[in-house]
């Protein structure tokens, strides 16, 4: 047993109606490790549970796994609202949303996130960014004035494979911009932050 199987093994189970996602997204798309996973979808719900966000935001939905993982946990009137600018994946979310009751929960937005944010009328308790990697710190810009004091964002792929640690290509937009993105919170005084190691890097962060 590796320390992945060792540590699934110790945590929850992967819901039955999420493995079905999880298979089939590994059956049906080209990039299938862009979903969060078990581990990385439990962490989430647990966060969920020590929040109890009522508003939740999420930047980049793919298959709509990692939103379903925090919509389990919205009260019967709260709301996730998640962009996805690629229309060829809306059916394929509608149908994982109309899945499960939760699912109801749940606000697709198909456009560019930058856009879709700018026209949300919402304060958040949670913010979950997962998009386009090379947009990470105007996300930050945009979602911040959003979030209530006290609330939380949740910025994935911040350890990027470790590229953030090497010598980098500058043809290389995703890692300059997540590098831009991780000195830029490490040092903005209006939030409290964590980098945790978990899966590819997932920083917390904490408006203060
Ligand atoms: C890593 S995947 C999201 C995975 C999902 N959050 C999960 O954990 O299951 C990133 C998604 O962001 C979408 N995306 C990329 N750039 C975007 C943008 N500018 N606006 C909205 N969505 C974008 C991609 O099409 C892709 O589906």
């Amino acid at each position: 047993m590796n320390q992945e199987e060792y540590i699934l093994a110790h945590s929850d189970q992967e819901p039955d109606y999420l493995a079905k996602i999880n298979r089939a997204t590994h059956l049906r798309m080209l990039n299938p490790r862009m979903l969060s996973g078990h581990l990385q979808g439990r962490v989430l719900a647990m966060f969920c549970q020590m929040i109890q966000p009522e508003r939740i935001l999420e930047l980049g939905t793919y298959t709509g796994y990692s939103a379903l993982c925090m919509a389990e946990i919205l009260p019967e009137d709260g709301v996730l609202h998640t962009i996805e600018c690629d229309d060829e994946l809306e059916s394929f979310i509608l149908q994982n949303f109309a899945s499960v009751l939760h699912g109801k929960k749940i606000k697709l937005h198909i456009g560019q996130a930058l856009k879709v944010i700018e026209n949300l009328d919402e304060v958040f308790d949670l913010v979950f960014i997962d998009a386009d990697k090379r947009e990470y710190l105007a996300y930050y810009e945009a979602v911040l004035p959003k979030v209530r004091p006290g609330g939380f964002i949740l910025a994935d792929n911040t350890w990027w494979d470790g590229k953030v640690l090497e010598q980098v290509n500058p043809n290389d937009k995703q890692t300059i911009e997540i590098m831009r993105f991780n000195d830029f919170i490490a040092a903005d005084s209006r939030v409290e932050k964590v980098m945790l190691p978990l899966r590819d890097g997932l920083t917390v962060i904490r408006k203060k």
